[in-house]
């Protein structure tokens, strides 16, 4: 499964690269806002950071308009992912941007039925939000494993990337299904390295460590 990090801060993103395990990026105006930058140069700072898709949104609502959106933005680097929202126009403009080659997330994608057109306009990924259907009464989960059904019954390319997700938990029901790709906030992905016992067992190998007197180096 790749890890993709959901979020437009620098930092962060250096600090997940510098694992080695981050895939690509995922960002929308949302967390454009939040990051107080210029949404094209922080775009483009991003694309140097990750050599994987990055996802940059677009706003407009028609396919026309939306069209040279994307052309701008897929001028930034040869890395950028278009992210268009998941209505008619945003899938007329989702097909004619794969048909030319270009990369697509389809995003805010809350069905089954969403996910399944998705596909047939050729997105390259469709972000499914877990985390919003979870505040909404409803499994997010459930979603994934239905996409994940439909596509292998048909045989789809498409990519399904596990959007809005909340905690590590998702990330394992994920990876469970069988999801392409999830996109996490940085301290989630930070949070999966972490556990007590493995705290608790460094502490007691370092400690009967210190009693041999050795030293490695
Ligand atoms: C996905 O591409 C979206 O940016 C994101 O996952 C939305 O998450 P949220 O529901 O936490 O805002």
């Amino acid at each position: 499964m790749k890890f993709f990090a959901d979020t437009a801060d620098l930092d962060d993103i250096r600090e997940l690269a510098a694992t080695g395990l981050l895939d690509g990026v995922t960002t929308n105006p949302s967390l454009i806002a939040k990051s107080g930058r210029d949404f094209m140069e922080v775009t483009r700072e991003i694309c140097g950071i990750t050599d994987g898709p990055v996802s940059a949104e677009v706003v407009a609502l028609d396919h026309e308009t939306m069209m040279k959106e994307a052309e701008v933005l897929r001028k930034i680097a040869d890395n950028v992912c278009i992210k268009v929202p998941l209505t008619v126009d945003g899938l007329k403009t989702c097909k004619a941007l794969t048909d030319d080659g270009t990369m697509v997330n389809v995003t805010l994608c809350f069905s089954a039925n969403q996910a399944l057109l998705a596909a047939k306009a050729g997105a390259t990924f469709v972000s499914p939000f877990v985390g919003r259907h979870d505040d909404n009464g409803t499994d997010g989960m459930d979603l994934i494993a239905d996409i994940r059904l439909i596509y292998d019954n048909y045989d789809f390319g498409t990519q399904i990337l596990v959007a809005s997700v909340r905690h590590v938990v998702h990330v394992l029901e994920s990876a469970r299904i069988g999801a392409d790709v999830m996109t996490a906030p940085p301290k989630v992905i930070m949070a999966l390295f972490k556990h007590v016992l493995t705290d608790k067992g460094i502490e007691g190998f370092l400690k009967d460590w210190e009693t041999t007197g050795q030293s490695i180096l």
